[in-house]
């Protein structure tokens, strides 16, 4: 047994480094040409698995690729605005270099097959990001014009804060969080195809879908993206909305709201803890977000942290699930989550259990290399392989101090 703890740790210390991992998956993962009259240059989340650009994976494959190649770190996030419509909107998912196959067209928010983008939006963290890995995104109009169209189409209660339409819009696709609202019709159920039809009748569009009794979602991770993006294009900070709305005193958690009814949906999951990453988050808050629930081993303390949803929920699915369709965020632990609750605890002083937290999951990608998600008790690498925006990895491996300091 000895001989074989020896013989691992050894691999470790000459294995690639996660930093090397990180950048050889990014140059892999490069795509770049033409298509449809424009220039196209992203990363592959997975290649084979995920051929076109999404819009957050873009954004997160961008700040890590500011470290080895700034100039395509910005060509991605160009790549995005390349598709950008004269009202300011940019879809979830850009279909470059081949259209949307018939098998899938039943799961994605196209209007047609020859859609070049979805109609529907991912966590808008495009201005921050912008601001880590390129510069002021106050000086590209297009970037705001973003903005504009996030604000004029989905805040819905007038108080900054935005409403998404379906789970997927979260990123967080078949979180068990989103069941309580969307039932059957939830990604990865049977009725899902229903709610994707229903909502391409009513144009996607928010107000339509509320004044139909539809259900919509205030979701946390999408507020603390776009209030990010918002402190970074110099712009009044959400945050405070963000509190105000879905901040449950006595749980100690952000809770989403739904409509109809103003409904608060109960499930824990990483989401509770995402404004974490906020630097504005008043520092009471992110005290009880850490020390009640992240440093909670019957919640989000595993070896592999923070879990995709809290260890204590009866939905909890560690291994990734099981069954003929894929279903994300049921438990297992991702690295663009780990990144941002790691960001608050940094901010916040707590640092041997933010280096807790990182060499956790450091390990994990030195052994199992770039996955999608990892099992949170063993960190056993689970989905998709050379996954792009697992290359966070490198921020927690090797922080940079200069980029730390205009994200926190
Ligand atoms: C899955 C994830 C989503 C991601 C996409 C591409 O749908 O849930 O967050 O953007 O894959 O990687």
């Amino acid at each position: 047994m000895e001989r074989r703890a020896d013989s691992v740790r050894h691999m470790h210390a000459f294995g690639p480094s996660a930093v090397d991992i990180a950048s050889g998956v990014l140059a892999q993962g490069w795509r770049e040409g033409e298509w449809d009259g424009r220039r196209y240059a992203y990363t592959e989340p997975s290649p084979g698995r995920y051929p076109w650009q999404w819009y957050w994976d873009s954004c997160f494959a961008a700040i890590v690729r500011r470290r080895f190649d700034p100039a395509k770190a910005r060509a991605e996030l160009e790549s995005l605005l390349a598709v950008q419509r004269p009202d300011g909107f940019v879809g979830h998912t850009i279909f470059w270099r081949q259209p949307v196959s018939w098998t899938r067209l039943a799961f994605y928010n196209v209007t047609s097959r020859r859609s070049l983008q979805t109609e529907t939006i991912q966590p808008p963290l495009l201005a921050w990001a912008w601001k880590i890995a390129v510069g002021d995104p106050a000086r590209e109009p297009r970037i705001a014009a973003q903005a504009e169209w996030l604000l004029a189409n989905r805040d819905l209660e007038g108080d900054g804060l935005l409403w998404i339409v379906q789970p997927d819009e979260s990123g967080l696709d078949a979180s068990p969080k989103f069941e309580p609202l969307w039932g059957r019709r939830s990604v990865g159920r049977l009725g899902f195809p229903l709610l994707v039809a229903r909502n391409r009748c009513l144009g996607w569009n928010a107000r339509r879908i509320r004044d139909r009794g539809e259900p919509v979602l205030c979701e946390t991770v999408v507020n603390t993206l776009w209030s990010l993006s918002l402190q970074a294009l110099g712009r009044p900070s959400a945050t405070p909305a963000l509190v105000e709305r879905l901040w449950d005193e006595d749980r100690g958690l952000f809770l989403d709201e739904a409509m109809p009814g103003a409904r608060q949906l109960g499930v824990v999951t990483w989401s509770s803890l995402a404004p974490l990453a906020l630097p504005d988050l008043p520092a009471a808050i992110g005290r009880r977000l850490i020390e009640e629930h992240l440093l909670n081993p019957s919640e989000f303390l595993t070896a592999v942290a923070p879990p995709s949803v809290a260890a204590s929920e009866p939905g909890y699915e560690p291994d990734g699930g099981h069954g003929p369709i894929r279903r994300y965020w049921r438990g297992p632990t991702w690295v663009n989550s780990a990144w941002l609750v790691w960001l608050g605890m940094r901010r916040l002083g707590y640092e041997a259990e933010a280096k807790r937290l990182a060499d956790g999951l450091i390990g994990a990608v030195e052994r199992e290399g770039l996955r999608e998600y990892y099992d949170p008790r063993t960190g056993k690498g689970l989905g998709a392989k050379d996954f792009a925006w697992s290359a966070l990895i490198a921020e927690l491996a090797d922080p940079d101090p200069k980029a730390l300091n205009s994200y926190l």
